[in-house]
């Protein structure tokens, strides 16, 4: 369990906001396999949410099978973060998060993420005036958390001071994703540093996230930096039951299998029926193109089940290529799991 002001979560698992991926399809898929403790929506616009723009209203959809569900809020000191948060909570957010990690120009240069890391003082202030407005709507109901990288790059290694500070003003939690915003995507995840944003803090749990896509890794990151939540990202897309082996190791002390790659077959169908479900027209079709070559880095040899998906034209003719994959996987049995690629050490992602 984690408890990150009222809200407890189940598992110490939580799925990373990721723009363009974590829709509810994919949150309710994760949920499904098991051991997911929160999932939040990708990065919102306030202003866009405000006015009702009909993306933005997409991408805050929830439901009762998406729970707990985070909204992720960006913005800067002069956008209705405040309003836009109320927003969410009366929109079914039961955690409100502020994007202050993302490095994208489009965000990052002007209107927030990691704009944030620059401006501690205006941050906290924003911060402050986003907690008080939530905690007077809620009755102190829903905490609000914040999602921080390292600093811009090393020479500004704000995330403990920022951290602190924040604590200071009532934000409920903060993740670090170890690197910094010029890094992008490069390089290691530094555990090390999210440890001394650990250290920094006094009361208020630390997610870590960066790099990790094994259960094991999920004990390493907690042992190394004390942090008390575990966030997963990019992990997710080729393992989404990932959160159910992680959670169960972290309790138990027991590695869980990997899916067979039937079972692992049966996922990415369920995951077509979500997409159906919840993807309005073509844009499920288009969403298991873009997604199959996450889920073939998992499974070995699956190039045709990989090509089949990405060129039928609708989602019954997607379904069908699995089927079929199904039944000469099951033809030539027994079927030979590919053995998992061992864990990498902790130590060998410290940059
Ligand atoms: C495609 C993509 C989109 C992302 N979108 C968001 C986002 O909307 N909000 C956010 O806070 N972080 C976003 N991130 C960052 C992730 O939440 C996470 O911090 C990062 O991927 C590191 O974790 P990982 O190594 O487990 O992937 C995104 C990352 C990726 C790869």
């Amino acid at each position: 369990m984690l408890q990150i002001g009222a809200l407890t979560l189940q598992t110490p698992m939580l799925l990373a906001p990721m723009a363009g991926h974590c829709d509810l399809a994919f949150r309710i898929l994760c949920r499904e396999q098991g051991g997911v403790g929160l999932a939040s929506t990708d990065l919102l616009n306030s202003h866009a949410l405000l006015r009702g723009a009909r993306r933005s209203l997409e991408l805050a959809q929830t439901n009762e099978f998406d729970q707990p569900c985070g909204m992720q809020l960006y913005g800067n000191w002069t956008d209705p973060l405040p309003e836009a948060a109320i927003w969410a909570v009366d929109h079914g957010a039961k955690l409100i998060d502020i994007n202050m990690g993302c490095p994208v120009d489009k965000v990052a240069k002007k209107h927030g993420g990691s704009l944030l890391l620059c401006h501690v003082c205006d941050t906290v202030q924003l911060a402050k005036r986003i907690v008080d407005a939530v905690a007077k709507h809620t009755n102190g109901r829903v905490p609000v958390t914040a999602k921080v990288r390292l600093g811009w790059d090393p020479d500004r290694f704000v995330a403990p001071d920022l951290a602190r500070q924040l604590e200071d003003v009532g934000i409920a939690a903060v993740t670090v994703h170890g690197r910094y915003t010029c890094q992008m995507f490069s390089g290691h995840a530094d555990w090390n540093r999210i440890g001394e944003v650990v250290a920094a803090v006094k009361n208020i749990p630390i997610i870590g996230n960066g790099d990790v896509t094994e259960p094991e890794h999920a004990v390493q990151i907690m042992r190394q930096t004390g942090c008390k939540g575990v966030m997963v990202g990019r992990g997710s897309l080729r393992t989404p039951w990932l959160f159910k082996r992680a959670s169960h190791l972290i309790a138990t002390g027991e590695l869980l299998p990997e899916p067979t790659p039937d079972q692992k077959c049966q996922v990415i169908d369920r995951h077509i029926q979500l997409l159906e479900q919840y993807s309005p027209g073509t844009s499920a079709v288009e969403c298991m193109r873009k997604r199959i070559s996450w889920y073939g880095k998992n499974m070995g040899h699956v190039k045709p089940l990989k090509e089949g998906i990405r060129t039928a034209n609708t989602t019954a003719e997607m379904r069908q290529v699995i089927a079929d994959w199904r039944a000469r996987a099951l033809e030539s049995s027994p079927i030979q799991e590919i053995p998992a690629v061992p864990a990498v050490p902790a130590q060998s992602f410290i940059s």
